[in-house]
């Protein structure tokens, strides 16, 4: 059998400029001085360095399969060698997200968020590696269910028969620490019956039916249930394999010309409009945001990744943007309600309840 191809996405927000909007050059230099010594060592073949936002991002590819230590150790040295730039230059949330200093075997667990696939590559294996900040994974409930899943987004669920089986979906209950494996189409409605909870059930990962081959992965690590506590959002990252028995890219990426409604805009507490950009533009600064989301398209070459070309930037997403625009602008006039502000269940992890429970004392019974 060929020798397997792994594909890591490890990202952190481990500091940024000013405030929350942007991580600066000098932390993706300094992850990249490490991810250089992983090449050198060959704990990696290849990597690409990006942000989204405050969120930095280590795309690796390797032989060495999934959860592996030495991979998930360099993200980490990465992330703490960034972390000691960005508390050298007084960086807004400087080492954010390693939330435990000690690392034993994998970065899960940690604060880090990690998508990761292991395949065998085929003649041409292109992938799209998504990013996203001021958010949380349920943000790509939606899209992974219409491209796997609705055939009025995905249009070779019904013309091309290598796709006919569909998809499994294996759905994450991050609540009871729980999961179920799904298959669309006959499962959908009992799928959209969990996942349309996009705070508790989460798409960890997506199946070819017809051989059980990876489509896609995304990260689901919850930085509250890790913490105990805010201490900023679980910005995802997402993968997703296409063409050939995949949904083509463009399937893949038509999802995001809606900008669905999402958590995680301003101090984690506001539902806003999931705004695809360019990398350029994947700043936050309205309000921190409005929650944004890069795509990265590659071509997986024997380990090597050729690319990236950024998704995005197609101006044919510019009425998405005007579309989210505006819709920032609607939702921003609830202030500090409903539902921009996030139901009481979710502010749970936030500074509210504090506040609320200083006033405890003053209540009289009705
Ligand atoms: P090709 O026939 O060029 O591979 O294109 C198929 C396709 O997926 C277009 O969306
Ligand atoms: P991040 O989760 O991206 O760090 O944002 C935190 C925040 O409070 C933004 O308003
Ligand atoms: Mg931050
Ligand atoms: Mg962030």
């Amino acid at each position: 059998m060929a020798e397997k191809t792994t594909l890591s996405v490890i990202k952190a927000d481990v500091g940024s400029i000013p405030g929350h909007v942007v991580a600066p050059p000098e932390l993706l230099e300094e992850c990249e001085i490490e991810l250089n010594r992983g090449l050198t060592e060959n704990t990696i073949n290849d990597f690409y360095i990006t942000r989204c936002g405050d969120d930095i991002q280590l795309i690796m590819t390797h032989f060495s399969g999934e959860d592996n230590t030495d991979v998930h150790r360099l993200a980490y040295d990465a992330f703490l060698r960034a972390t000691k730039k960005a508390k050298e230059m007084k960086l807004y949330g400087a080492g954010q997200d390693l939330l435990k200093d000690t690392f034993s075997g994998n970065v899960k667990g940690m604060g880090p968020g990690v998508a990761e696939i292991e395949f065998e590559e085929r003649r041409s294996d292109p992938v799209i590696v998504f990013a996203a900040d001021k958010t949380d994974p349920g943000a790509f409930s939606l899209p992974f269910y219409r491209m796997f899943v609705d055939p009025f987004c995905t249009p070779g669920l019904v013309i091309d028969p290598t796709l006919q089986e569909g998809f499994s979906l294996e759905i994450h209950d991050i609540k009871e620490n729980r999961k179920i494996t799904l298959d669309a189409p006959e499962d959908t409605y009992k799928i959209l019956a969990f996942i349309g909870s996009t705070g508790r059930y989460l798409i960890k990962r997506v199946y070819r039916r017809s051989d059980g081959e990876i489509a896609a992965s995304l990260s689901t690590e919850k930085l509250t249930h890790i913490a105990g506590k805010y201490v900023g959002k679980d910005d995802p990252v997402a993968i997703v394999r296409c063409q050939s028995g995949f949904p083509s890219v463009g399937e893949a990426l038509e999802p995001f010309a809606f900008p669905h409604l999402v958590s995680g805009w301003m101090r984690g507490s506001h539902r806003g409009p999931f705004m695809p950009v360019s990398q350029e533009d994947a700043r936050n600064s309205r309000l921190d945001g409005p929650p944004k989301v890069i795509a990265l398209g590659f071509q997986i070459n024997k380990g090597t990744l050729v690319g990236p070309e950024d998704l995005f930037s197609d101006v044919a997403y510019d009425r998405t943007r005007e579309k989210a625009q505006e819709v920032a602008d609607y939702i921003r006039r609830h202030g500090p309600f409903e539902p921009h502000r996030l139901g009481e269940e979710e502010m749970e992890y936030t500074t509210l309840p504090q506040i609320l429970k200083s006033l405890e004392s003053k209540f009289k019974k009705i």
